[in-house]
């Protein structure tokens, strides 16, 4: 008998959406291989609360990993990296004292084109980065190696246009939605099941000055109760569904926290599951270098069961 499902395509999703912070101090304080510096530890509960969000996704059957990082920062629309494979040496340009890491990645580039015509006709400005010689942004590395280190799956990597920077927070947001519907429709299409990272802080104010030794714990803490209570918010919002509520004190939480959801991440994310009002899982929350980070999950694959 003929198979009529041979070449049908359709019914991927998103099965779970990730906070999923990348101060490069997490992979120092790691000692993976790949990364030269070496150290004595530190950011301990940061780094088990990317452990629990490991094991969670462990039980998460996914193909992709598709991430958006402030640190690729394109000025000319929302870029994305066409290469089947990305190889290099990324070095921290503020921290090359402690990210000095060699990458390995694949690309799944079908999807990532899928993205992108989805975006196009949405009416964006896009483009497939197809340069052999482009190396990867820290953001991106550092937070798909902390939650899958395995390096197993591939990924998807979308630029950030900086649309709060160019235009405003509410010309960011527009973009972040159309972008995050964009995402949804072309997984779907693609049959794939995918895991979504948002690579961002929260509240993003930090120290001017180093300490002789980074790790050093003792020195750690929030860089102000401004800053602590912007995050204790945004992490309740998360906990209790409200994503609506979010988007609409995005603009405030980006100025007055200095929040690294400037990016566009945070919005996009949220917008591409659909602006769910289910509750988000805390794994984790800690500062880095005085700021806000929380490692956070969406597990979509659940709600449907609900
Ligand atoms: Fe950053």
């Amino acid at each position: 008998m003929r198979n009529l499902l041979v070449g049908y395509m359709g019914k991927g999703s998103i099965v779970a959406g990730c906070l999923a912070p990348h101060p490069p101090h997490l992979v120092y304080a790691e000692n993976p291989p790949q990364n030269e510096p070496v150290s004595e530890g530190g950011w301990e509960q940061l780094r088990w609360g990317y452990e629990s969000l490991r094991a969670s996704l462990e039980k998460v059957d996914y193909d992709v990993l598709v991430i958006l990082s402030p640190h690729w920062q394109t000025y000319v629309g929302t870029h994305f990296i066409g290469l089947e494979h990305c190889a290099s040496k990324s070095v921290d340009p503020v921290f090359p004292n402690l990210f000095r890491f060699d990458y390995d990645m694949n690309v799944d580039v079908e999807l990532s084109r899928a993205i992108h015509d989805e975006a196009q006709s949405a009416g964006m400005a896009v483009k497939m980065m197809e340069n052999p010689d482009f190396r990867v942004d820290y953001g991106t590395i550092v937070s798909l190696h902390m939650t899958r280190p395995a390096w197993d799956k591939p990924v998807v990597v979308i630029s950030s246009n900086r649309g709060m920077s160019y235009y405003s927070s509410e010309v960011m947001q527009e973009m972040m939605a159309e972008l995050g519907r964009a995402t949804a429709k072309a997984i779907e299409a693609s049959g794939k099941k995918c895991v979504l990272i948002a690579s961002n802080s929260l509240s993003h104010r930090h120290f001017t000055t180093e300490n002789d030794v980074p790790e050093d714990m003792s020195k750690e803490h929030i860089e102000s109760h401004a800053m602590h209570l912007w995050d204790m918010r945004i992490i309740e919002l998360m906990r209790a569904g409200k994503s609506q509520q979010i988007l609409d004190e995005m603009p405030e939480f980006c100025e007055q926290a200095i929040s690294e959801a400037d990016g566009g991440a945070f919005s996009w994310i949220l917008n591409a599951m659909g602006v769910p009002d289910h509750p988000a899982i805390l794994h984790g929350y800690g500062t880095i270098i005085g700021t806000g980070n929380a490692i956070m999950e969406w597990p979509c694959h659940r709600w449907g069961e609900q």
